[in-house]
C-alpha cells in the first residue's frame, strides 16, 4: 500500500479510536426468554410489531412460542418471513412495506445474523423515510431514532444481536456493504440456547467460527479497549470450549449456551473493535456467491492470521496463552503459530472444506476492490493491505484453479508486478498458484 494511504489510514483510525469513549454505544438490554417481550412492548406502548423470519424457521415452530405470547397479550403480529441468507436491498423494503401495512411501532428479527440484519434494516427505514437504504451505505448516516429492534438469534453466531451495524447486499452490483450507526444498537437481545438447539451441524460450526472470527479479529486490531480484550479472550475460550460439542450434539444446551454467550460477547467486541480483512474478503464471498458468511471466514481466517505476520504475532499469543496452547516464554511466532494450527485444527473436525469451489478469476479483481474499500481507512488491521494484495486471499483459497495452479509461479510476484487491477484476470492465467504458506515461514515479520 502506498505510504501517503497507509498514513491517511492510520491517522483515521486513530483518530476514530480516540473519539470512542465519546460515542454512544450501548449494550441491548439482556432477555432470557421470547415471553418477555410483550411486558416490554407494552412498557413502551406499542401495540403491533413485525416478526422477520425465515420461513423454514417458521415451519419448524420454533418461533411459536413468541407468536403465542403476543397473541396472549393483545399484541398484532405481521410476519414477514420471506428473509433469506445474505438479505438484499429488496429484501429489507419488501419486509419494510409489511411492516408498514401492519402499522408496526416494533421489529423483532428472530433468526441467524440475516433475520436480525433484516428487521434492523425495517427499523432504518421506518426512522429515515426520507432515505434510500443505499443513501445510507457506510457509517453514521442514520442519526435517528428507531423503533425498538428486538433481535432473538437463533445461530450463535453473528452477533448482530449486540451490534451497531446491519449488513445487506445490494443486489444491482452484488457488492455487500453495511449500514452502521450507534442507534442500530438492537434495545434488546433474547439469549435463549433452547432458540438455537435445532440448527443444523454445519450451520452451528459455520456460525461458532463467525463469531470466532469476530473475537479474533477484534483482539488483534489496534483499536482495542481493556472490555473489547477481556470479551474477545472469553469469546475465544468459550467457542474452543464448546463448539465442537454443539457441532456433534445439538441438544446439549450449556454447549449452545456457552456459544450464545460467546457470540454475543465478540459480538459486543468488535462492534467496538471492529473487523479486519477476514471478514471483508468473506463479505465479497458473500455478495458474489452467496458464501455462507461463516463459511467464507472459517476458510479465509487460517490465511489473514498468517499473512499479517509479525503484527499480529503478540496478540495472537495472548490468545494462545488464553488457550494454553503457549506460555510467556514461547517464542511469539511460534506461539502465534500454534494459535492458527488450533483454529485449522478444530475446522478440519468440524468439516470446514479448506477452499471454495465459486471463485472465477474475472471476479476477482472486483471483490479485491470492494474488500479493500470496506476495510480501509476503518479497520485497524495489523498490517495494511490495498486490494492488489487482498487478491492473494482469493487465489489462496479458490479450489478451481487446478490446471492454472502448474503454470504458476508465485501469487507475491503477481502482487507485485500488477499495476492495473483490470489486467488482473488476464495475467492470473499464468501465474494462478494456490498460496502455500509455510508454518513459520517470513521470520523477518511477515508471510507475504
Ligand atoms: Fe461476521
Amino acid at each position: 500500500m502506498n505510504a501517503f494511504f497507509a498514513a491517511y489510514c492510520r491517522a483515521f483510525q486513530t483518530a476514530f479510536h480516540l473519539l470512542m469513549p465519546l460515542f454512544p454505544y450501548r449494550m441491548p438490554e439482556i432477555l432470557n426468554n421470547v415471553r418477555e417481550i410483550p411486558g416490554k412492548l407494552s412498557e413502551r406502548n406499542v401495540s403491533a410489531v413485525l416478526l422477520v423470519t425465515d420461513s423454514a424457521l417458521r415451519r419448524s415452530g420454533v418461533t411459536s412460542a413468541l407468536e403465542e405470547a403476543l397473541r396472549d397479550a393483545g399484541v398484532r403480529c405481521t410476519v414477514y418471513d420471506k428473509t433469506v441468507a445474505n438479505p438484499t436491498i429488496a429484501d429489507a423494503e419488501a419486509a419494510m412495506q409489511a411492516y408498514r401495512a401492519g402499522e408496526c411501532g416494533a421489529v423483532i428479527g428472530f433468526g441467524g445474523g440475516a433475520a436480525l440484519d433484516c428487521a434492523k434494516a425495517v427499523a432504518v427505514q421506518a426512522a429515515r423515510p426520507d432515505k434510500t437504504l443505499r443513501d445510507l451505505k457506510g457509517i453514521l448516516k442514520v442519526h435517528a431514532k428507531l423503533p425498538p429492534v428486538f433481535a432473538v438469534p437463533t445461530t450463535a453466531g453473528t452477533g448482530s444481536e449486540a451490534t451497531a451495524a446491519a449488513i445487506l447486499v445490494d443486489e444491482r452490483t452484488r457488492h455487500k456493504f453495511q449500514i452502521s450507526d450507534f442507534c442500530l444498537i438492537p434495545s434488546y437481545a433474547v439469549l435463549d440456547a433452547r432458540d438455537t438447539v435445532s440448527l443444523p451441524p454445519f450451520f452451528t460450526a459455520t456460525t461458532g467460527l463467525d463469531a470466532l472470527t469476530h473475537a479474533v479479529e477484534a483482539y488483534i486490531g489496534r483499536s482495542t479497549t481493556r472490555y473489547t480484550r477481556r470479551a474477545s479472550v472469553e469469546a475465544v475460550r468459550l467457542i474452543f470450549r464448546f463448539l465442537e460439542r454443539a457441532y456433534r450434539d445439538g441438544g446439549d444446551l450449556e454447549a449452545r449456551k456457552g456459544m450464545l454467550r460467546a457470540s454475543y460477547l465478540a459480538g459486543t467486541a468488535f462492534t467496538r473493535s471492529f473487523v479486519g480483512y477476514c471478514h471483508c474478503v468473506a463479505h465479497t464471498l458473500g455478495g458474489r456467491y452467496n458464501v455462507p458468511h461463516g463459511l467464507a471466514n472459517a476458510v479465509l481466517l487460517p490465511h489473514v492470521l498468517r499473512a499479517y505476520g509479525s503484527s499480529a504475532w503478540r496478540p495472537l499469543k495472548d490468545l494462545s496463552v488464553a488457550l494454553k496452547l503457549a506460555d510467556e516464554r514461547t517464542p511469539d511466532f511460534v506461539a502465534a503459530e500454534r494459535f492458527i494450527r488450533a483454529v485449522t485444527d478444530m475446522e478440519r473436525r468440524l468439516d470446514i472444506p479448506e477452499k471454495f469451489d465459486c471463485i472465477r478469476p474475472e471476479d476477482i479483481a472486483q471483490m479485491a476492490r470492494y474488500a479493500a474499500r470496506e476495510g480501509n481507512p476503518l479497520y485497524p488491521v495489523p498490517r495494511l493491505m490495498d486490494a492488489r494484495e487482498l487478491t492473494r486471499f482469493y487465489v489462496a483459497t479458490a479450489e478451481n484453479l487446478g490446471d492454472l495452479a502448474e503454470t504458476a509461479e508465485n501469487l507475491d510476484s503477481l502482487a507485485e508486478t500488477t499495476e492495473n487491477l483490470d489486467d488482473f484476470a488476464e495475467k492470473a492465467e499464468n501465474v494462478w498458484k494456490p498460496l502455500k504458506y509455510g508454518p513459520l515461514r517470513g521470520n523477518k515479520g511477515t508471510t507475504s
